[in-house]
């Protein structure tokens, strides 16, 4: 399937149409992220979303003023799932209609693709992913650190366990790396729809011992077991100790560090007292309304959800 390039330029150059009604001109479903970050058009299927093409920021203001405004009092609503009569054996909920489509095989080291093509599958295609909003602290504590991952998960519940994975290599580890792996210690926050922007702003690529704490005006909390702040705007912080790092290296370049897992133990849990209920169980998705990433810029909100009970054999 092929894809439609054209410059962002161009499209301001179109006249008298607005970025959005230039997809009319399409005639396709409008996919502003895709356009605007790849420079490029492509069908939904194939369409190309990380926010590695993205440089030119006018066009970017230009199409982000003529979204919707965000709808802050939106509620979590609960709906029946899409078949609630489904049966044993059903199968998909759509009559079949997801049979006759085609799939198309992906060697990620075929030749001629760029890594840099996995990367955009993969974040745009594993969605939505929690972030990891990590707290850090410098070996001789007089820096602090704040950055946003999303290769971020709970694997585990006894031991609380998370992975978070770091691009690049420990020689040249980020800063919340290299202060993870020199203290053993760090704190896991949560962002809420509150401080998206904020969170955001913490993944700047400021050099190791500037805060992003002040640049992102984000406010910080006391500890309990780790020296590091959690950020107290957050609905959930989990004060974490470092068990191991496994490093990888590149299929591409043999030799080559690529990528570092970090496995932490949570210590220590912070929910906020409107978030959780009252025996500390259960956190409110009303409240907590969480923020996951997506492919591209894009970030989720979670404001409709299904439940569906769990078979039983
Ligand atoms: C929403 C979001 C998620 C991110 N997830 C990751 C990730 O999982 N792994 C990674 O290495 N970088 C990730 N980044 C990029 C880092 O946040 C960025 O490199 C940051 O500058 C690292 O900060 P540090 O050097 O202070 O640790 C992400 C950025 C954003 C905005």
């Amino acid at each position: 399937m092929s894809c439609v390039a054209f410059s962002p330029r161009a499209l301001l150059a179109l006249p008298k149409v607005s970025p959005v009604s230039s997809f009319r001109h399409l005639n396709r479903t409008p996919q502003i992220h895709g356009l605007l970050f790849s420079g490029r058009y492509c069908p939904k299927s194939t369409m190309t979303t990380t926010s590695a093409f993205f440089k030119a920021s006018d066009d970017f203001d230009q199409v982000q003023a003529s979204r919707p405004d965000f709808k802050r009092d939106a509620e979590v609503k609960f709906t029946k799932p899409p078949k609630p009569d489904w049966k044993e054996g059903d199968g998909g909920n759509d009559g079949g209609e997801s049979l006759n489509k085609k799939h198309i095989e992906i060697d990620p080291y075929a030749e001629g693709r760029p890594v840099s093509n996995n990367y955009k599958l993969l974040i745009s295609g594993m969605v939505p992913r929690p972030i990891a909003l990590i707290s850090t602290k410098s070996k001789d504590g007089k820096t602090e650190n704040l950055a946003p991952f999303s290769y971020a998960q709970v694997i585990n519940h006894d031991p609380p366990l998370f992975t978070v994975g770091f691009v690049g290599s420990l020689e040249k580890a980020k800063d919340s790396l290299r202060n993870l792996t020199e203290t053993g210690e760090c704190v896991i926050n949560i962002i809420s729809e509150h401080f998206v922007e904020a969170a955001n702003a913490t993944a700047v690529n400021a050099p190791y011992g500037v805060s992003e704490w002040e640049i992102s005006g984000l406010h910080q909390a006391p500890s309990s077991i780790v020296q590091a702040a959690r950020v107290k705007e957050s609905m959930l912080s989990i004060e974490g100790k470092l068990v191991e790092t496994k490093e990888f290296e590149s299929r591409g370049t043999p030799g080559k560090k690529t990528g570092v897992l970090a496995i932490i133990e949570g210590v220590r849990f912070w929910a906020r007292e409107d978030a959780i209920d009252q025996e500390t169980n259960v956190i409110d998705l009303k409240v907590l309304k969480p923020i996951s990433r997506l492919g591209g810029l894009a970030y989720g909100r979670t404001t409709e959800a299904v439940e569906i009970p769990r078979p039983k054999f």
